[in-house]
C-alpha cells in the first residue's frame, strides 16, 4: 500500500466525526464480510461527491460476469462472490424504468427534495432512493431523509413517502403528471389504500386475501405502490426500478378507448379484482357493457377502466371515478358530472357525453 492510500484510508476513517453528528454505521455496505473493503470501494480516489455514481452500485449490483472483469476505480477484492446480488442493473435497460442511467450529473449530495426549483431537471439516482451507508437488506429506505418540519429532518419508513419526494409537491413535476400525495391522501372522497384502509366497504369483486377492512390475520387492506409498479417478471429483484409494461407497471394494464376486453388487457386490475365479478355486473350494472361493447353485428368495442377510473385516488368522486377528458366530454346541457347514491345500493347518474351518446343524465 502507498504512503497516500494510507493517508487516504485514515482520513476517511476519520471522517463521521467531522462530517455529522450521526455517525455512518450500520449499514450492510460496511459490514467488512460482506463488502471487505469498507469505505474505500466506493471511495477510492477521494469520490465523495456522488461516490461514482449509479454505475458505481452496480459493479456489485449489475450484470454478474462484471465481477470478473477488474475496475480501475475499486480496490483490489473489493467484491462479493459473483452470482450472491440480483441484477438490478438489467432492470434500468427495460423500456420503461426511472431515468436513473438517462440523466446523469444532476443528483447532488445533500440536495433539498421535493425540488424547489422548477429549472432542475427531474433525476432519480440509486442514491436518492437507497443510502448506500444505512441500506440493509431488512430497510432499504434506511437513512433516506424525508420531510423537514421546523429543524427537524424526520426518517422515511413507508415507502410512499419516498415516492412523494418526487411525485407530490415537486417543482419540477412534468405537465402530464399528477400530485400522488393529493391522489392517496386520506380525506378524499376515495382512494386505493395506500396511506391507510378504503372509505368503500363493498368492493364486492375483490380477490383473497384482499378485503375492505382487516377483519382476519390474513386479511390484507392495505396496498402499497410497489404492489403495481415495479418489475414484470416476479423472480427480478423488488422495486420500481423498470419494467416492459408501461408506467413501470407489474402487469399489463391498456388505458386506450375502443379495444376488446381481454384478460391481458386489464391485467393488472385482475390480480385484485375478480373479473368474473366485474364483467359479470356485480356492481356498476353496466360494467360489462362498456368494458365489452356491445360487440356482435353493432361492431362496437369496449372501453379501458381508466375512461371512468383514476388508478389511484379521486379528490371529489367516489369509486375511484374521474372521466378521463380525452374519451368524455360535457353532455348537450353543458355537464360533465358523476352523482352516487349511497354505497353498496349500486345506484347513481351521470351526465356527460361520450362516443356520441348523451347522458342527460344516464342512471342506473
Ligand atoms: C457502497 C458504497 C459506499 C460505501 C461502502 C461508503 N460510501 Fe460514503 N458515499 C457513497 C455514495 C454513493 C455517496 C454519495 C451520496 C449522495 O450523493 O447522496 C457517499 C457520500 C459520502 C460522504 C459525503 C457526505 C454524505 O454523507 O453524503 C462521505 C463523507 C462519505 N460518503 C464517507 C464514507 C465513509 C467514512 C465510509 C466508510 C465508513 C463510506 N462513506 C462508505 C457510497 C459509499
Ligand atoms: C462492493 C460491492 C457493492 C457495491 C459497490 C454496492 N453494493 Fe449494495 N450491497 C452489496 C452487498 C454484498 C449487499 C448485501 C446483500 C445481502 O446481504 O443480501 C448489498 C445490499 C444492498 C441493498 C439492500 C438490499 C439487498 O439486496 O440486500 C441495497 C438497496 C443496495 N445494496 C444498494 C446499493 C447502492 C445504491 C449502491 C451504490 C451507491 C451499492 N449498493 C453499492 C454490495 C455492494
Ligand atoms: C428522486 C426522485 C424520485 C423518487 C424518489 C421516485 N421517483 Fe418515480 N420518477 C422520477 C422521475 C424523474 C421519473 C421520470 C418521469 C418524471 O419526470 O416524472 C419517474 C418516473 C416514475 C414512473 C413512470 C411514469 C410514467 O408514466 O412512465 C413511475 C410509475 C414512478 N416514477 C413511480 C415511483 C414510485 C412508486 C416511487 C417510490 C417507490 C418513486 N417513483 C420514487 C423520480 C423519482
Ligand atoms: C392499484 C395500482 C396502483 C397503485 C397502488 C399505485 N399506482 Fe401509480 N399507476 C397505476 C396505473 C394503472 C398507472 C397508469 C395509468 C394512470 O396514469 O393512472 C399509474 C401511473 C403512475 C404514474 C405516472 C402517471 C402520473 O400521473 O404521474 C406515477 C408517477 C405513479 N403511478 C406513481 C405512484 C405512486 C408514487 C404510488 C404510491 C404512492 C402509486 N403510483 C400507486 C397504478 C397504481
Ligand atoms: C425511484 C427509487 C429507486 C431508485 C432510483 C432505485 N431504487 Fe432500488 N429499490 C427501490 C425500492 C422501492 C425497492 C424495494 C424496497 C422494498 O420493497 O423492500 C428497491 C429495491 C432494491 C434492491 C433490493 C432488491 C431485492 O429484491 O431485494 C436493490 C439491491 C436495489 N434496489 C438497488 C438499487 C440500485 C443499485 C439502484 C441504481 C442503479 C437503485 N436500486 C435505484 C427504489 C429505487
Ligand atoms: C363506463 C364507466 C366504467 C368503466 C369503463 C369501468 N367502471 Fe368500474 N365502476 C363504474 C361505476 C359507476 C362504479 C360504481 C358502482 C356503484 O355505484 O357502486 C364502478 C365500480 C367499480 C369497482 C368497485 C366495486 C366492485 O365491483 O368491486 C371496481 C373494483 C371497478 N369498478 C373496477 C373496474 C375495472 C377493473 C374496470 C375495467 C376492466 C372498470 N371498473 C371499468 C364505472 C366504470
Ligand atoms: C394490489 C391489489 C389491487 C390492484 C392491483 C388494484 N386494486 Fe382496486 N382495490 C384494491 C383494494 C384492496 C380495494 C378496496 C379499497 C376500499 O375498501 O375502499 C380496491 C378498491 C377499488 C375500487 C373501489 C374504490 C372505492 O373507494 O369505491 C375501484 C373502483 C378499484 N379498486 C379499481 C381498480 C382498477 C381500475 C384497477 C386497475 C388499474 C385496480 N383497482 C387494481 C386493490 C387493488
Amino acid at each position: 500500500m502507498t504512503t497516500a492510500r494510507i493517508l487516504i484510508l485514515l482520513l476517511l476513517c476519520s471522517i463521521p466525526l467531522m462530517v455529522s453528528a450521526a455517525p455512518i454505521q450500520g449499514g450492510v455496505h460496511l459490514d467488512r464480510k460482506v463488502v471487505p473493503r469498507g469505505c474505500s470501494t466506493c471511495h477510492l480516489k477521494f469520490n465523495f461527491k456522488a461516490g461514482g455514481g449509479p454505475d458505481t452500485c452496480v459493479i456489485c449490483h449489475g450484470d454478474p460476469s462484471r465481477l470478473a472483469r477488474q475496475y480501475s476505480n475499486m480496490p483490489s477484492g473489493f467484491a462479493p462472490k459473483a452470482g450472491t446480488l440480483k441484477n438490478v442493473e438489467a432492470e434500468f435497460s427495460k423500456p420503461h424504468r426511472h431515468p436513473t442511467f438517462d440523466v446523469r450529473g444532476v443528483h447532488k449530495g445533500g440536495e433539498t427534495l421535493p425540488e424547489t426549483d422548477e429549472r432542475i431537471p427531474r433525476h432519480a439516482d440509486c442514491v436518492d432512493c437507497h443510502n448506500p451507508h444505512f441500506v440493509t437488506p431488512a430497510n432499504k429506505f434506511a437513512g433516506i431523509r424525508g420531510k423537514r418540519v421546523g429543524n427537524l429532518v424526520t426518517s422515511i419508513s413507508k415507502e410512499f413517502e419516498l415516492c412523494y419526494k418526487c411525485h407530490a409537491e415537486s417543482a419540477n413535476l412534468p405537465g402530464r403528471f399528477t400530485n400522488k400525495r393529493a391522489e392517496f391522501v386520506l380525506s378524499n372522497a376515495s382512494f386505493h389504500p395506500v396511506e391507510g384502509e378504503g372509505k368503500n366497504s363493498a368492493v364486492v369483486s375483490l380477490l383473497k386475501p384482499y378485503r375492505e377492512k382487516k377483519v382476519n390475520a390474513g386479511d390484507v387492506s392495505t396496498i402499497s405502490c410497489g404492489d403495481c409498479h415495479g418489475s414484470e417478471n416476479p423472480d427480478s429483484p423488488q422495486g420500481p426500478h423498470g419494467s416492459l409494461y408501461e408506467h413501470i407497471l407489474v402487469d399489463n394494464y391498456s388505458t386506450k378507448d375502443n379495444q376488446s376486453e381481454t384478460p391481458f388487457a386489464y391485467a393488472l386490475c385482475y390480480r385484485c379484482h375478480n373479473r368474473a365479478s366485474i364483467l359479470g355486473n356485480e356492481s356498476f350494472r353496466y360494467h360489462a357493457q362498456h368494458i365489452q361493447g356491445k360487440g356482435g353485428t353493432t361492431g362496437s368495442t369496449g372501453t379501458s377502466c381508466y375512461t371512468c377510473h383514476n388508478s389511484h385516488g379521486s379528490q371529489e368522486n367516489r369509486y375511484l371515478i374521474r372521466f378521463n377528458p380525452t374519451v368524455v366530454s360535457p353532455n348537450s346541457k353543458g355537464m360533465l358530472k358523476y352523482v352516487e347514491k349511497g354505497v353498496s345500493t349500486f345506484r347513481g347518474e351521470c351526465y356527460l357525453s361520450c362516443h356520441g351518446v348523451d347522458h342527460n343524465p344516464k342512471v342506473y
